[in-house]
């Protein structure tokens, strides 16, 4: 008899196969059991009749749900179940029995209740098809960029000096010095990029952020890229390529998911195929005012902003060339207009907010040190970053990209704590 998983059920129409997984839920119709069991690919419904089997009927019969078990049964075609199949139970085996009552229920339970067992809460409902999501997000984004020839590399998570500002960092004691958890592996990127021409990776980024927003964690994944000798425009192109990658992509490898997540794919890819919408910075502060947003030039977006943008094109939009004192150090003025920076961010429709920041990098050596003096920030620990103007600096420009935003924003999710598997938030730290 062949062990199968559930998603390769439907190849086995008419065969006897085992499985093995967890009890999800169980009902009963007259003297018909209704058992569906789930084992992290899908769910499976398999049935049992008293008359025909009173034992097994029995035995099935007063399991608690997440009892693991070692089922058999025949397959056969039902096209009302998501499977596309069911079981009919012929054997069942108690692996191990729940020792109370599995504490999620299939209802509603409130959000403080379900994050504090979130351990659990990862077994039932919408959690498993956004973390299988989340899978297809992170691979999507390694092939895209592999395919392309760039190099995977890796950064730091202890740094001796801040990326995107001091407010935000995350201090420890480093045997007796000053270290910070990393906010962003860009600088280091940057450095790699100067040895292997076009670098990416995915790694850990923290932020000591106050904000307790739908889009805001403490630590989330950021997948970033560095590119030599690429200006502003060949970052923003190379930007918009990903995204439409990784929303076709993972729509194509995980549509049964999102369907299970209710998620309308068709407008999740509608949004994507045209080209993505472009904004001077200044004409996005006049749109918003002119939508009753009370904005000022230099003011920052909030989520409303965000959410009106996003909402107005109705696909992805490029904020671009923000005023310098909104940014960090490490960007490159426009020779144009020396009081903005070649930056952007990529705001994704629907309120999701900012998915991507990026920027094309300051390449000589006086504009830097004079941009850490204007950000008031130490020279000493930047001495290494400042080397990569000091021999044979060129044009270069990356970007970063929250894997948590925009899976989020993929899903179709409420909240971003529901789309990494142990969210960190500023009272979250359990489990
Ligand atoms: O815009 P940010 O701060 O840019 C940087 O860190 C650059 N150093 C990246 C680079 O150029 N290599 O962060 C990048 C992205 C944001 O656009 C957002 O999607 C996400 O990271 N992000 C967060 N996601 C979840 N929770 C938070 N607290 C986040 N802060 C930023
Ligand atoms: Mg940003």
């Amino acid at each position: 008899m062949a062990s199968i998983m559930i998603s390769e059920a439907h190849d086995h129409l008419g065969h006897s196969v085992t499985l093995k997984g967890w009890l999800y839920n169980r009902r009963s119709s007259g003297k018909i059991l209704f058992l569906q069991f789930r084992d992290g690919t899908g769910v499976l419904q398999a049935v049992v009749s008293e008359p025909e089997n009173p034992e097994l009927f029995a035995a099935s019969a007063r399991l608690p749900r997440e009892t693991s078990v070692i089922v058999s049964g025949t397959l056969r075609e039902d096209r009302r179940a998501p499977s596309g199949c069911e079981m009919q139970l012929t054997a069942l085996q108690v692996v191990h029995e729940p020792t109370s009552d599995f504490p999620i229920e299939l209802k509603e339970q409130t959000p403080g209740f379900l994050l504090d067992h979130r351990h659990l809460w990862i077994r039932t409902g919408r959690q498993v098809p956004i973390l299988r999501v989340r899978d297809a997000a992170f691979r999507a984004f390694r092939a895209f960029f592999h395919e392309r020839g760039f190099v995977a590399t890796e950064a730091p998570i202890l740094t001796g000096a801040s990326v995107e500002g001091t407010t935000t960092l995350f201090e420890l004691d480093y045997f007796g010095d000053k270290a910070y958890l990393s906010q962003s592996g860009q600088l280091y990127l940057e450095a790699t990029a100067m040895a292997l021409g076009r670098v990416y990776w995915v790694g850990p980024a923290f932020r000591a952020e106050k904000s307790k927003t739908r889009k805001h964690v403490t630590e989330f994944w950021i997948a970033e890229a560095e590119m030599a000798f690429y200006d502003h425009d060949a970052n923003l192109a190379l930007q918009e390529d990903l995204v439409r990658y990784l929303v076709e992509t993972v729509v194509g490898e995980r549509g049964d998911d999102l369907a299970a997540l209710e998620r309308d794919t068709d407008r999740l890819l509608a949004e994507v195929r045209e080209p993505f919408a472009r904004l001077d910075y200044g004409d996005a502060i006049a749109l918003l005012k002119g939508k009753g947003h009370a904005v000022e030039f230099g003011d920052d977006f909030g989520a409303p902003e965000e959410e009106t943008l996003g909402t107005h094109f109705g696909r992805p939009v490029f904020i671009e060339r923000f005023p310098v004192s909104m940014k960090p150090f490490y960007m490159k003025r426009d020779p144009k207009d020396p009081s903005r920076v070649l930056a952007a961010d990529l705001i994704a429709p629907e309120g999701y907010g900012e998915i991507i920041g990026g920027s094309q990098r300051v390449d000589s050596e006086a504009e830097l040190v004079s941009q850490l003096e204007e950000n008031k920030l130490p020279r000493a620990p930047y001495e290494w970053y400042i080397d990569l103007r000091r021999y044979g600096s060129v044009p270069h420009s990356g970007f970063g990209m929250g894997l948590e935003r925009v899976i989020t924003w993929i899903c179709g999710a409420a909240h971003i704590r529901e789309v990494i598997p142990f969210p960190r938030q500023i009272h979250r730290l359990y489990p």
